[in-house]
């Protein structure tokens, strides 16, 4: 994986490999940062595919790289943006003949360009030289090659590692998106059709993006695996079940996958320990609020709260939470819907320490700390989420299979977790929590 300490050899020294994994998240988000705001300019192509292109080299110190966009009749990829390179024609083109455009199709990564392998993805027969380009990148939206990013040496001739071609990879969907919307603007009718399509789908490419980043923060230590994927959707869903907007939805699973990106430089001793942190220990840990702030403080996500709940996603409503000790109302909702989900998967979770909760049994818990730690309508969504898994597993239960809900959406909790609670049994916490809420009166209409 890209970014984790893993992915570097055993030799290198835990400081070394932190700051090689903090430069390597910067460098991608700055990319990020930039490619995200060039999709939606109202710039001329001529002036943001360069800066595109300027980006994706900078994150992966490469000195020389040529961005393309592909012609289909005839087959060609013509470039659009160079950059580092002694000569290079203007433009360059490179002739494919079908077989070209269906490896280009088909590699399903990016690839490393050789002398020897150049055949099998360009044609020699452009104005461009083999040998020039050490990989390239396929630009496909769907299923359709739109373009490809074609990099050069790298500073001080250095190779383009896993590391780097996973980033490659990574920033290429964004690449791929402006490109593809450029080639639309020939058929006005056409672009509007596509455009419409790809907004639909614009946060799923996003969070293919960030899905990669809280896989990579989760490869910390095996303790963790899965959770910032496993918050990303709980917390998603629950902002789903009070009814917040489809941006809000989208950014709360976004925020959810990246809430934790500051344990990227936490000791990964510490998530193995077999006893409770003692203070020093909590205390670097703790710190992951506020280093992520600084990770992610900045950025330009598409959704503009990532940070406050990278930053304040253990703050608690009695005030007991950290960094800052917010109380009550300043306590961001997103932080506090977040809150929620992040503590129902730490309590579903085995932990050195502690056996799982089961999920009956952390919703009491919760429901117990409500509202004076957390907030009662994230919880009250929480709980409807949960409910809709017990309606469909009983339902399952009577038709001998898993009923798919009539509205085909996924189930909430995640596979690794059985649930031991019926509808009433979620009925029944749900009353507990209302009774909370209303001191116990009793209204009538
Ligand atoms: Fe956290």
């Amino acid at each position: 994986m890209v970014l984790s300490c893993c992915s570097v050899g055993s030799h290198y020294h835990p400081v070394a490999v932190i700051k090689q994994n903090i430069r390597r998240l910067l460098l991608t988000f700055e990319a990020l940062s930039d490619l995200g705001p060039a999709m939606t300019a109202e710039r001329d192509f001529s002036e943001t595919a360069p800066q595109m292109l300027a980006s994706l080299m900078d994150a992966l110190d490469a000195r020389e790289g040529a961005l393309f966009r592909f012609s289909d009749k005839p087959a060609m990829m013509v470039s659009v943006a160079d950059r580092g390179f002694a000569a290079f024609p203007q433009p360059a083109l490179i002739p494919l003949l079908p077989k070209h455009v269906h490896t280009l199709l088909k590699t399903p990564a990016p690839s490393h360009l050789t002398f020897d392998n150049w055949g099998d993805y360009l044609s020699t027969n452009g104005n461009l030289a083999p040998g020039l380009m050490k990989c390239i990148a396929p630009l496909r939206v769907a299923s359709r090659l739109v373009g490809m990013v074609a990099l050069g040496q790298r500073a001080e001739a250095a190779p383009y590692g896993e590391e780097e071609m996973h980033t490659l990879g990574l920033l290429s969907h964004f690449v791929a998106m402006h490109v593809h919307n450029h080639n639309l603007t020939e058929t006005l009718a056409q672009r509007v059709t596509e455009n419409l399509k790809l907004m639909a789908t614009i946060h799923n490419f996003y969070d293919n993006t960030l899905e990669a980043f809280a896989a990579a923060i989760d490869f910390k230590h095996v303790n963790i695996h899965g959770h910032s994927l496993r918050v990303g959707r709980y917390a998603s869903d629950i902002a789903d079940a009070i009814s917040l907007d489809q941006s809000e939805v989208a950014g709360l699973r976004a925020a959810g996958y990246l809430h934790d990106i500051g344990k990227v430089a936490v000791d990964k001793r510490l998530f193995g320990k077999a006893s409770a942190l003692d203070e020093a220990e909590f205390r670097e840990m703790a710190d992951h609020t506020t280093l992520g702030h600084q990770i992610v403080q900045g950025v330009q996500f598409p959704w503009a709260k990532i940070p406050e709940v990278v930053r304040s996603h253990h703050e608690r409503i009695d005030g007991t939470g950290y960094p800052d000790h917010l109380q009550q109302d300043s306590v961001p909702e997103a932080a506090r819907i977040v809150g929620v989900a992040d503590t129902f998967d730490a309590m579903t979770s085995e932990r050195p320490y502690r056996r799982p909760m089961s999920i009956g049994e952390a919703l009491n818990e919760i429901v117990k700390l409500t509202p004076t730690k957390y907030d009662p309508v994230a919880v009250q969504g929480l709980i409807v989420q949960v409910r809709r898994d017990t309606v469909a597993n009983s339902a399952a239960q009577m038709t001998g299979k898993w009923a798919q809900p009539k509205s085909d959406k996924p189930k909430f909790l995640d596979d690794h977790l059985r649930c031991d609670l019926g509808p009433t049994d979620v009925d029944y916490i749900a009353s507990l929590l209302q009774h909370k809420m209303t001191r116990g009166r009793v209204y009538s209409a």
